[in-house]
């Protein structure tokens, strides 16, 4: 288990699934996936073995310090060689979202990657209009590196995908100054 102050980020179990592929199935979190269409249970539990086999994506079931199951965030893409990942989060229960949960989960899962896996840079895509997303990355330490325009097609419209990036030193910076 992996802490954080309100979270703690568990190794995904057979049981965390049903869950997961529940939310990814919910409009109000798809809308801001790159998944454009209804996902089988049996497709999550797939990707679940393959993730399972896999060295270069680790996910984690983000629950409440009461165990309450919320969310889904992983490091995807990691790559070994240049010590980069993706970050991917979602809180799947609609109540504890914009309540510091994403944050939370957030600064435990770049606490791991910098400091546990050794990578030099976590980098993220968000739909530029996810101010939310963008707000909740922001206050991690996440800086804004540019814009993909019109890179992903939705509902009839093209939409603008925002990079953000944050580097080992950055979040160390960011430690040292909120330990201080
Ligand atoms: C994006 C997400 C992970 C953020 O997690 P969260 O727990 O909701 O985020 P937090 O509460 O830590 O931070 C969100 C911040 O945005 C603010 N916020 C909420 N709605 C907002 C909006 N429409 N515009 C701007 N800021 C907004 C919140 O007030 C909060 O800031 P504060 O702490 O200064 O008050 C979560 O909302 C989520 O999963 N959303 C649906 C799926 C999604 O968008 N995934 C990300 C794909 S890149």
């Amino acid at each position: 288990m992996i802490p954080g102050n309100k979270t703690e980020l568990h190794a995904l179990e057979p049981e965390h699934l049903k869950n997961a592929n529940r939310w990814v199935n919910d409009p109000d979190v798809r809308q801001w996936l790159t998944l454009h269409r209804p996902i089988p249970l049996r497709a999550t539990r797939k990707w679940y073995d393959e993730m399972l086999e896999s060295n270069s994506d680790h996910v984690f079931a983000i629950c409440t310090k009461r165990g309450i199951h919320i969310g889904s965030i992983g490091l995807h893409q990691i790559d070994w060689k240049n010590r980069n990942a993706h970050l991917g989060i979602l809180i799947g229960e609609a109540r504890y979202r914009s309540r510091g949960y994403g944050e939370d989960a957030v600064r435990a899962l770049l606490r791991f990657a910098f400091h546990e896996l050794n990578l030099h840079r976590v980098n993220l895509y968000h739909y530029a209009h996810n101010s939310r997303a963008r707000a909740c990355y922001e206050k991690c330490g996440f800086r804004p590196e540019g814009v993909h325009r019109d890179a992903l097609f939705r509902n009839g419209c093209y939409y603008d995908v925002a990079v953000m990036g944050i580097l080992d030193r950055e979040f160390r910076a960011l430690e040292n100054k909120s330990n201080a």
